[in-house]
């Protein structure tokens, strides 16, 4: 194919946004983190006071959101209405209230076709782009050469978000963050279904991988996927 779209889902922790970007800057494709935008729309909400159980203001809201969105996977900047957000969107309270922007179907359906547009035009510019988020395999882009379901067992999971969130993973604090992480994974799942991957899609187990495993392994499926050789 002369534009390669790779399409990596997962649950959060399961280290899918450091893996797909260092995967893109491995292969000089571009990097397009779907979360970013969902959690991008919830800071937007949250600026223009906008109450979140208010579904059709939201989707409005959401509808007329400046967002631009960084794809070169050495600085994937996020800007809305020229603030970089980039730092903003990944505090504690996003990733509290994300779900509520995130499960609703007409923000979904805006943001996929601003996905839909983002993929072609990076992919044909870079020759590939790799999209990572929920719904990328089975939704945004189906019909990808490459989809893989990045899985890691619970445990793996809160070990790595804690170590993210606190610098370790002592047992006071993956309980603090098994709360945040259990929550959202199951709110979100009424949504999209990223914990089973999808026929057609291929499961990486990254549990007990490095991220330099993981970005290999994600590797050694693309070239198989495309019947390359690396
Ligand atoms: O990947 P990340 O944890 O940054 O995603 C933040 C949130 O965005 C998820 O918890 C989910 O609610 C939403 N999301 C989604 N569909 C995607 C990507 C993210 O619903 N494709």
């Amino acid at each position: 194919p002369d534009l390669v779209v790779v399409a990596i889902d997962g649950p959060s922790g399961s280290g899918k946004s450091s893996v797909a970007r260092a995967v893109a800057s491995r292969l000089r494709y571009g990097y397009l983190d779907t979360g970013a935008m969902y959690r991008a729309a919830t800071w937007w909400c949250l600026d223009q006071h906008v109450d979140l159980t208010d579904g059709e203001r939201v989707a409005a809201t959401v509808r007329a959101m400046p967002l631009t969105i960084g794809t070169d996977p050495e600085s994937p900047g996020v800007e809305v209405g020229g603030t970089d957000v980039s730092v903003p969107i990944r505090t504690t309270e996003i990733s509290t209230q994300v779900s509520a922007v995130a499960t609703n179907l007409e923000v979904r359906a805006e943001l996929r076709r601003r996905q839909r547009e983002i993929i072609g035009l990076v992919g044909r510019e870079r020759g590939g782009v790799v999209a990572e988020g929920r719904d990328i395999t089975t939704v945004v882009a189906p019909d990808s050469d490459v989809r893989i379901l990045l899985y890691a067992s619970e445990e793996a999971r809160l070990a790595r978000r804690s170590t993210e969130l606190h610098g370790n993973a002592s047992t006071a604090n993956v309980e603090a963050t098994r709360d945040q992480i259990v929550r959202r994974d199951r709110d979100d799942s009424t949504v999209s279904s990223f914990m089973q991957a999808a026929p057609g899609v291929t499961t990486i187990d990254t549990s007990d991988l490095t991220l330099q495993g993981s970005v290999e392994a994600v590797l050694d499926q693309i070239a198989s996927d495309l019947g390359r050789i690396r």
